[in-house]
């Protein structure tokens, strides 16, 4: 791509016949040895997404070659694997960066938040260890982040949910992180999907999870989360699992969720709850498994 675009340069930029070859010669010349940065802004942007994707890869270790189209110079970036572009402003950018299940190894570079069109961000079932950059917080398009099945630790970044306006799928389950869930969460207007099943996250569910109209799936079992039930959690009009077992989770068990007719899965088992069971649970008419 980079060497058709010299092409096209030399092409808009070579004077009309007559004119003397050793003129044309030396265009070309010139083009081939030209850096991105001679190109403006749009190709300075343009080459941050490669110069991200090579600099996320030297983080990892790939023992199953699943990497090997990386960095091969023939091939655009664009077609290497698990990338998928689009063009904006007559540039391909990468919107898509999905490697799932290819045994990489190893962390997670800030470098990918120069992949600022990114719209999905799918790195589940590898071997990834360290933190999650808070970095990917700049990552404004984001509509779907899983990196569950890995071996992440330390806290889940809040900037993540900072910048999430366009966020639909936050999935994180199956790592060792810790720490609490960020506040906030009703800055994620489109959020459908929370998934931060088998963790270590402590302290309490925030109440503003009840801000998320279309949250359809809050799965936040296998954690050492305490505290009450949000009542707040009534208001999700469109949840249809609600999945919070093997927590420490205490108090009774809010009337509220009886209000929740979309309601199919029900699961509170394993948690300090008391109290009597709210008849209003058995008004849940699409609910198809319930566990107390
Ligand atoms: C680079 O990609 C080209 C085109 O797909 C392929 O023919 C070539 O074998 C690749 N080179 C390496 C070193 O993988
Ligand atoms: C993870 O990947 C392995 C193969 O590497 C596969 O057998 C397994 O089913 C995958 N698990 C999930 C949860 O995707
Ligand atoms: C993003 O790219 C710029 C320019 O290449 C670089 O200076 C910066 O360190 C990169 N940011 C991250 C987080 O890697
Ligand atoms: C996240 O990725 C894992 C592993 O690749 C997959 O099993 C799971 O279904 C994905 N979760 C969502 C919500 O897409
Ligand atoms: C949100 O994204 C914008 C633009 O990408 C960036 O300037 C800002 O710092 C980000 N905020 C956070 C909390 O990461
Ligand atoms: C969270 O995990 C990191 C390493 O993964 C550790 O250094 C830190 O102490 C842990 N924090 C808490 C509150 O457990
Ligand atoms: C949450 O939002 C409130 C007001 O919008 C702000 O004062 C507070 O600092 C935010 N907290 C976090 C953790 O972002
Ligand atoms: C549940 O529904 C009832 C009746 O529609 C309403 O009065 C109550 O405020 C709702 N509770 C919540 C937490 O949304
Ligand atoms: C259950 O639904 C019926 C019929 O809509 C209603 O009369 C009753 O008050 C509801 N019970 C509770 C506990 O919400």
């Amino acid at each position: 791509m980079e060497r058709k675009r010299g092409l096209f340069f030399v092409f808009v930029r070579a004077p009309p016949p007559p004119t003397s070859f050793f003129l044309f010669l030396l265009v070309i010349l010139s083009s081939a040895g030209l850096s991105a940065s001679q190109f403006g802004t749009p190709t300075a942007e343009f080459d941050t997404d490669r110069l991200g994707l090579l600099s996320f890869k030297t983080l990892l270790s790939d023992p199953s070659g699943a990497l090997v189209s990386w960095g091969n110079s023939s091939l655009h970036f664009c077609r290497w694997r698990g990338v998928k572009c689009r063009n904006h402003g007559g540039e391909p950018r990468v919107t898509a960066l999905v490697l799932e299940s290819l045994r990489l190894k190893g962390k997670l570079s800030p470098s990918l938040a120069n992949l600022t069109f990114l719209r999905r961000l799918r790195l589940g079932n590898n071997s990834l260890e360290g933190s999650i950059p808070q970095e990917l917080g700049f990552l404004s398009r984001l509509r779907s982040l899983n990196l569950s099945y890995n071996h992440l630790g330390g806290m889940i970044p809040t900037s993540l949910l900072q910048n999430c306006s366009e966020l639909r799928i936050f999935s994180l389950s199956h790592n060792n992180l810790n720490g609490t869930i960020p506040r906030n969460l009703s800055n994620c207007l489109y959020l459908r999907v929370i998934d931060l099943g088998r963790n270590t996250l402590e302290g309490n569910i925030p109440s503003d999870i009840g801000s998320l109209p279309k949250l359809e799936t809050v799965a936040i079992w296998d954690n050492l989360l305490e505290g009450s039930i949000p009542p707040e959690i009534g208001k999700l009009a469109s949840l249809t699992g609600l999945h919070m077992r093997f927590n420490h989770l205490d108090g009774p068990i809010p009337a509220a969720i009886g209000n929740l007719s979309s309601l199919t899965q029900l699961d509170l088992s394993n948690n300090l709850l008391a109290g009597a069971i709210p008849a209003a649970i058995w008004n849940l008419t699409s609910l198809r498994g319930l566990l107390l």
